[in-house]
């Protein structure tokens, strides 16, 4: 079985009472999740706490001091509605400096059967090289995930345990991110007194929470368009392949509606989600806006214009962000891996028309996506007695939180992203471990 799938997809035997957090720090929101197994081992979302963001930008933090005041809320919050005490927490990273690549990794069999020792020994040796930034800047490995196999010539092989041959291939993917990003946010954690169980590239995590399996086997590409970073990554034959960031999101626009129409950024991001739309029409000339001017907030001081003059901002900006993804595609040679499927996702996908742009820019069938895997409220009150949060589950089932529910994902599998980089942060490395393989599955098949 693909390695991924057989962790997202497998029975959980996990042990009752555990519990698993997720912290997602995002540009515009941070949100924790506090999952517990319960009912012979099906885990459960007992605490959530989300708030606005502080301290970040573009995907990196800004000001330290802001974002611990606000992952403090956002974790005491959802730490009092469980009842519960977090130590540590699964969290992630996004930004313009994530950076994947694929590397060949050769080991000698002399006519062996390849053991486990064998995998475990490529696996570590992945874990000792770090992709390199074409402008040199430090990176930090966050993943390897060993994406294919070779022996002796014969490629595609998905798990060559038992096999015998002459030497052993392996194709790894690593993803790394930015080292002083990466020790910046894991020091931000700290002085919240939390460890940081993995760091997690977010696109990874959107794409484990909001992909369907078929999806994740004949390749597709997931785009988690944030606030202040649009990421990304292609899945296929069952792995994450590829991964980036755009330091480029829905904050931009709504910058440039503030700019451009000289009003406040709350009423930017007010007139964007009531009346913008990614695709300008003829009908935007017959509708009118209310537009109240900066320092000026009285109704009869406001223009009124028409809401083509909205759009023609909104437009061209998410054209951009759009046209950087192409580009990035078209330069990483996974273009074709990703098919034509493409799952958006992320708060800047709620947008009106963003799906027919994206479609149209990307020359791809474009799907909306949210996560599949939290629990939604009428699984939960029929098989988990769970209607006492019912409406809070609602609150984060949207494409907003696609990310956080797919670091719990991980929370509550390591193994999903353990294949991780050295040891940086407590990390677990990979164990292998049939007991603690199959937590997804139950709450997979609990959620759908
Ligand atoms: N209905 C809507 N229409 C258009 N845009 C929306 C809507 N709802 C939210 N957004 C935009 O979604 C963005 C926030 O998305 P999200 O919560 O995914 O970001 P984030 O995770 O905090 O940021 P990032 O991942 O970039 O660090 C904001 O720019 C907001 O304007
Ligand atoms: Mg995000």
């Amino acid at each position: 079985m693909k390695l991924l799938k057989k962790w997202l997809f497998a029975e959980p035997h996990v042990a009752r009472g555990e519990i698993f957090s997720a912290l997602d720090i995002g540009s515009s929101k941070i949100a924790c999740l506090i999952a517990r197994s319960e009912n012979e081992g099906a885990p459960r979302i007992v605490g959530i706490g989300h708030q606005l963001s502080e301290g970040m930008k573009q995907g990196g933090v800004s000001n330290m001091e802001a974002l611990q005041y606000a992952v403090g809320q956002a974790v005491s919050a959802a730490e009092h509605m469980a009842g519960e005490t977090l130590q540590r927490v699964t969290v992630n990273i996004s930004g313009a400096h994530l950076l994947s690549q694929t590397v060949d990794i050769e080991l000698p069999l002399n006519g062996r059967e390849v053991s486990e020792n064998d995998t475990a020994r490529i696996l570590a040796q992945g874990q000792t090289m770090v992709p390199e930034d074409h402008l040199n800047q430090p990176m930090e490995l966050l993943h390897t995930i060993p994406v294919s196999y070779a022996l002796d010539g014969q490629k595609g092989i998905r798990d060559p345990l038992g096999m015998t041959g002459g030497s052993l291939h392996a194709q790894m993917h690593l993803i790394a991110a930015g080292f002083g990003p990466v020790r910046t946010l894991a020091t931000a954690i700290a002085r919240c007194h939390l460890d940081v169980e993995q760091i997690v590239a977010a696109p990874y995590a959107s794409g484990l929470a909001c992909l369907v399996e078929d999806e994740m086997d004949l390749g597709s590409l997931v785009i988690d368009m944030g606030a202040g970073t649009t990421s990304y990554a292609v899945f296929f034959d069952g792995n994450i392949v590829y991964a980036g960031g755009i330091a480029m999101g829905g904050a931009h626009v709504t910058n440039d509606i503030a700019r451009g129409l000289t009003t406040s950024i709350a009423h930017a991001e007010r007139l964007k989600t009531l009346h913008g739309n990614a695709i300008q029409s003829q009908m935007d000339e017959r509708e009118s806006i209310d537009v109240p001017l900066v320092g000026e907030e009285t109704p009869e001081n406001a223009n009124y214009l028409p809401k083509s003059h909205l759009n023609r901002i909104i437009q061209p900006r998410m054209e951009e962000i759009f046209e950087i993804l192409r580009a990035r595609m078209d330069k990483s040679g996974f273009n074709e891996i990703a098919g034509r499927r493409v799952v958006l996702t992320g708060g800047a996908s709620q947008l009106p028309g963003v799906r027919e742009l994206a479609q149209r820019m990307l020359d791809k069938q474009v799907r909306l996506g949210r996560p599949l895997r939290v629990a939604r409220p009428s699984t939960l009150s029929s098989r988990s007695g769970g209607a006492s949060f019912t409406g809070l589950a609602e609150s984060t089932s949207g494409p907003a939180f696609a990310t956080t529910a797919g670091l719990l994902a991980i929370a509550m599998q390591p193994e999903l992203a353990s294949s991780s980089g050295a040891s940086n942060f407590g990390t677990r490395t990979l164990s292998g471990g049939g007991s603690a393989m199959n937590r997804i599955g139950m709450w997979l098949k609990q959620s759908l």
